[in-house]
């Protein structure tokens, strides 16, 4: 394991507690074997299993699965192709860099076979991405949309309901792990740009970028503007919206996706979605309209998602099958941010 922040912890944690019932689930005992931090001094709980040489313990012989949890682009980004490039497989919960190169990361598993998984970058807990990408496969998505970062429903929940100040929301968001290390990567709406490339590119098969998405975060909602809004019954929401847009003419058919705050019904099911849950809509031509839910921060509700992507590998390797392929997506046009 690469990390060993709020979510690493509750990793290590779950695998230590439910070690035999992930054994009898993965077909294998599922061991840890090293976890690279930077500052090794602080995990002596851990034991032997700590180390600083993070490069080291990622190409090591008796490793079959790297997971990720540092976040940010590097060292992560060397790490990892340095991992799948040696035939080990990725689990991750790094939607910054899935967002800004998950094609090399998926041309690196490719090509040396090991398995990539990231159900836990995007909506903490809510099992999301897999029936995005798996269970929707032969229908046709047209829209994905809603709340996918916690910290800044926090924010925006707490200042509607007890007219927290934005200060202390954040810093109550912080002390309960929702919040990223750099917490602007949440109020600047950033944390939720990846999220919606990653939902872009698996909902409509094609390869939108953190560049390719328009992003505004919740820095000038004002108490001012929750009252407004909520004189007009309405409440503000941070939006991620990815939606396909039709062929018009000679414009062919494109994709976008967008992050700003909006005001929405207080009647609309997103509106009842408080603290630090998400709550995700995917709209397919056959399927209708699907609502997921859940926990979409914390150390236990991610470390949930990262176990599951474990479990997978796991039995990827136990019964010979393989993870998704992605690299070789189609290519929708990607409509440039500001033109949504
Ligand atoms: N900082 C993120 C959030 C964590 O608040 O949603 C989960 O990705």
């Amino acid at each position: 394991m690469l990390g060993c922040g709020t979510v690493g912890g509750e990793v290590v944690r779950l695998l230590r507690e439910q070690a035999t019932e992930l054994a009898a689930r993965a077909g294998a005992p599922v061991e840890l074997v090293g976890v690279a931090v930077r500052r090794p001094q602080r995990h002596a709980d851990l034991g032997e299993l700590v180390t600083a040489d993070a490069s080291g313990l990622v190409t090591r012989d008796d490793v079959d699965v790297v997971v990720e949890v540092i976040g940010g682009i590097e060292p992560a980004r060397t790490l990892l192709l340095e991992a799948l490039k040696a035939g080990k497989s990725v689990v991750t919960a790094n939607k910054a860099l899935l967002a800004e190169d998950g094609a090399a990361l998926a041309e690196a598993a490719d090509a040396s076979g090991a398995d990539l998984y990231y159900e836990a970058s995007v909506a903490g807990a809510i099992p999301l991405l897999r029936p995005l990408r798996e269970s929707l496969a032969g229908d046709r998505i047209t829209r994905v949309a809603g709340i996918v970062n916690g910290t800044t429903n926090f924010i925006l929940s707490a200042m509607t309901e007890s007219g927290a100040s934005y200060a202390e929301a954040l810093e109550e968001a912080t002390r309960l792990g929702y919040a990223e290390a750099d917490p602007s990567a949440d109020v600047d709406g950033y944390d939720a740009a990846s999220k919606a490339a990653i939902l872009a590119s698996l909902a409509f098969h094609t390869r939108v970028t953190s560049a390719d998405v328009h992003c505004e975060g919740i820095r000038e909602v004002s108490a001012a503007d929750i009252a407004a809004a909520a004189g007009m019954d309405c409440v503000i929401k941070l939006l991620a919206i990815c939606e396909r847009t039709p062929a018009d003419g000679d414009t062919p058919e494109s994709v976008s996706a967008r992050v700003h705050p909006a005001m929405i019904p207080a009647s609309h099911p997103l509106a009842a979605v408080d603290g630090a849950f998400n709550a995700v809509f995917v709209e397919a031509e056959a399927a209708g309209q699907l609502m997921f839910y859940g926990q979409g921060a914390g150390g236990a509700p991610t470390a949930s998602a990262v176990l599951g992507d474990l479990v997978a590998v796991a039995r990827n390797r136990t019964v010979g099958g393989r993870g998704p392929r992605e690299s070789t997506y189609a290519s929708l046009p990607v409509r440039p941010m500001g033109t949504v």
